[in-house]
């Protein structure tokens, strides 16, 4: 079968709006051949966990399963979601990026000259549980690529722990060298949260250890993500929501969790279709089937999808125009409300105006930059069962209560709760209400900020943080063979 290429060329463009005047362009290359020297201590205690062979490499009180709450950091005013995470023995702390778009973990580590002062360095020589790949071994450097950047090093594997859930011996990469502008301020590296076989590593992602172990009450992962979008105040760091691991938070939503199951047999990215788009109440027409396959990432924060999916979406929106400055995003009119709604097969979740509304396009422009943007932009990404042709982020993510369920495979959406929409400092209007397709919700910015008066005043104050932000992008690009 012909290699297929996954989320290939488009989602270059989308390094940072702020001054992305030309398409950042990234060499793919093909993957690293899966031969050469490997960590086969590390390899063969990865077969044991996954035959269940094993007594210690998932503590906390060996197959009593549980649940953790770990929180989450809202940086840059939803442009990125981390957390917490250690690495060794004694335990080295990180914040990494929570990201359901790619399978592979990574830490910036003293070895990288151009990894900046501003965050945690992993220290191998300072951790006895440490093991690195065989020195000199060709394939011991290992590339990942993302969306909007990439990182290399060398494979490793130590202890790693999040919410007093323990992998022994998980295989990571320390980084030694980052794409300028992948990763800001505090986040070190990324957790990969969807399945093993997108990962570069080639290993068991972290939380795919716990589940095959039984070590989580139950299979999922669950996300409540903040919105502070709509706060001109935000600071550039602040509260994010909550990740569970190992099961759902029930404070957090309402009502049922709809699970749609994945739509690729073997899992990679969290996979689902686009079934339904409306825009303020008028349904859209988008081409359905493997055109319509969209990755749920927590570690994109825009929604991206076909052209002329994007194109039909836009044309809804009167004075909507392409943006000239940054190729693939489109602009409108700043004092527009604009609801979309998507389904996935059974309801319809309604987006916040606020979410669609990133600000003006530049410094006292009255348009305003969309949260949907055309993420092919006229390439032919290959249709196949596997390949997504939307990657739908935290645009979208924030408005639900989303679960990735391992088993059977699927990810839910629910409701937020009050709680979750009203708690977290400064977020506001968390809760979205699904609604039928028929019926638009005008969601838009309410609760404690009082944003709610003058729209073009309250969308002028997105303007620093837009100015500031990076729309991070961190869905893996891998080549099937
Ligand atoms: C499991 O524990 C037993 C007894 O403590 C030990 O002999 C055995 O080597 C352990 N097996 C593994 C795979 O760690
Ligand atoms: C559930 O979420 C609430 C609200 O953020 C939080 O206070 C609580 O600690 C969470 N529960 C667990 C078990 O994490
Ligand atoms: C909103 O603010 C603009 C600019 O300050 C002003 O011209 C306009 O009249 C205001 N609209 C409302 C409804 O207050």
């Amino acid at each position: 079968m012909a290699p297929l290429t996954l989320l290939s060329v488009p989602l270059l463009l989308l390094p940072a709006i702020s001054y992305a005047v030309d398409p950042l362009h990234i060499n793919i290359a093909r993957r690293t051949p899966r031969t050469g020297t490997r960590d086969f201590g590390a390899e063969a205690e990865r077969v044991r966990i996954r035959y269940g062979y094993t007594n210690s490499s998932v503590s906390r009180r060996a197959k009593r399963a549980s649940t953790a709450g770990v929180p989450i950091t809202n940086q840059n005013s939803d442009s990125t979601y981390f957390g917490d995470l250690t690495i060794g023995t004694p335990p080295q702390s990180f914040q990494v990026v929570l990201d359901t778009g790619s399978s592979d973990l990574w830490v910036a580590a003293t070895t990288c000259a151009n990894c900046g002062s501003d965050i945690q360095l992993f220290n191998p020589s300072s951790s006895s549980t440490f093991k690195g790949s065989a020195s000199g071994s060709q394939n011991s450097n290992i590339d990942i690529q993302y969306g909007s950047g990439q990182v290399q090093g060398s494979l490793s594997s130590d202890t790693v722990s999040m919410g007093g859930f323990t992998v022994a011996s998980q295989t990571f990469l320390a980084v030694d060298k980052l794409s300028s502008g992948l990763v800001d301020g505090a986040v070190a590296g990324i957790l990969g949260l969807a399945w093993e076989p997108l990962a570069s590593t080639q290993a068991t992602p972290f939380w795919q250890t716990l589940f095959q172990n039984n070590a989580l009450s139950s299979p999922e992962m669950s996300f409540w993500l903040t919105r502070e979008i709509n706060n001109p105040k935000a600071a550039v760091q602040t509260y994010g929501g909550v990740f569970t691991l190992g099961g759902t938070n029930t404070t957090l939503y309402s009502g049922d969790i709809e699970f749609l199951d994945l739509t690729a047999k073997t899992p990679s990215f969290w996979l689902l279709d686009v079934s339904a788009i409306t825009v303020n109440g008028k349904s859209v027409t988008i081409a359905t089937g493997d055109a319509a396959i969209a990755a749920i990432d927590t570690g994109t924060t825009l929604i991206g999808g076909p052209s002329d999916a994007v194109a039909a979406v836009w044309a809804q929106v009167p004075g909507s125009a392409a943006s000239k400055a940054n190729p693939g995003l489109y602009t409108y009119p700043c004092t527009t409300k604009v609801t979309v709604t998507m389904a996935f097969g059974g309801k319809a979740w309604p987006i916040n105006t606020a979410d669609m509304n990133l600000g003006p396009e530049t410094s006292g422009s009255s348009q305003c930059v969309g949260g949907i943007f055309d993420l092919s932009m006229g390439t032919d990404i290959p249709a196949s069962s596997s390949n997504p042709t939307w990657v739908v982020g935290d645009t979208f993510l924030k408005n639900v209560y989303s679960v990735f369920r391992a088993s059977p495979p699927s990810v839910g959406f629910a409701q937020l709760s009050s709680a979750a929409g009203g708690s977290g400092s400064g977020a506001t209007s968390g809760s979205s209400t699904a609604t039928s397709v028929s019926q638009s919700s005008p969601s838009g910015s309410s609760g404690s900020s009082g944003s709610s008066g003058n729209s073009s005043s309250a969308d002028a104050s997105h303007l620093p943080s837009l100015v500031g932000l990076i729309f991070s992008m961190f869905t893996a690009i891998v080549f099937f063979f």
